[in-house]
């Protein structure tokens, strides 16, 4: 593949989705020709997983369930969209990726980080982006931010406190494990600087 594959990763609220607009926009400025996404999405088969994963009437959803309905939306996302840009030598930023399950399903959801990486390789064929950014914020201080009403819940949003600090330990575990493909930008800041930290790091790499 001769594209380039950055992906974004961090905890619910952690600004990433807000910066993934901000980034699009000021790219588009500077005359690059990028495609953004977003998992578990990004295509219409996507979607339609995603709406029963998120669903919070899907209260008695298993684990394993739920992880593999992650990686079947993925395999979509990625078959459809994001290898045929990255053939074709085009740039893809996409709203989470592999390593959300890692974190999620694996960590937060005990299922073992070893086992989902193996279902996601099944997926994706072990394809690793070119850079991930993880948004580097405390669930607690991420979560005012649902409770101010900024964005809708959805059935993740209402799991514990503990659960949400379970991911966040996950994704400082991969950072330190994925040192050469994870870099974190410091999400509590403004959005302005969160953005500018992860504009530097995407231009870096165009
Ligand atoms: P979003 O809020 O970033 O759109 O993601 C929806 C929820 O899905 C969020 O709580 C994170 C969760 N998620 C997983 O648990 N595993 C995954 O593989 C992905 C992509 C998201």
């Amino acid at each position: 593949m001769k594209g380039i594959f950055i992906t974004l990763e961090g905890g619910d609220c952690s600004g990433k989705t807000t910066a993934s607009l901000m980034i699009k926009e000021e790219l588009d400025k500077l005359g690059y020709k990028v495609h953004m996404s977003r998992e578990p999405g990004g295509v219409k088969i996507a979607e339609q997983i995603r709406d029963v994963i998120i669903d919070v009437n899907n209260k008695e959803m298993d684990s394993m369930t739920e992880a593999m309905l992650y990686a079947a939306s993925r395999r979509q996302h990625f078959v459809e969209k994001i290898e045929p840009i990255l053939n074709e030598g085009g740039i893809v930023i996409c709203d989470r990726f592999v390593d959300s399950s890692l974190v999620y399903q694996g960590v937060g959801r005990q299922l073992g980080i070893d086992k989902i990486y193996e279902l996601n390789k099944l997926a994706v064929g072990g394809k690793e982006p070119d850079l991930t950014i993880f948004f580097d914020i405390e669930p607690e201080a991420a979560l005012k931010r649902v409770s101010n009403g900024e964005r809708k819940l959805d059935r993740l949003d209402l799991e514990s406190i503990e659960f949400h600090n379970m991911v966040y330990n996950g994704y400082l575990d991969i950072c330190d494990k994925f040192p050469n493909r994870i870099v974190k930008v410091n999400a509590r800041a403004t959005k302005e600087e969160v953005f500018n930290e992860a504009l530097q790091l995407i231009k870096s790499k165009l």
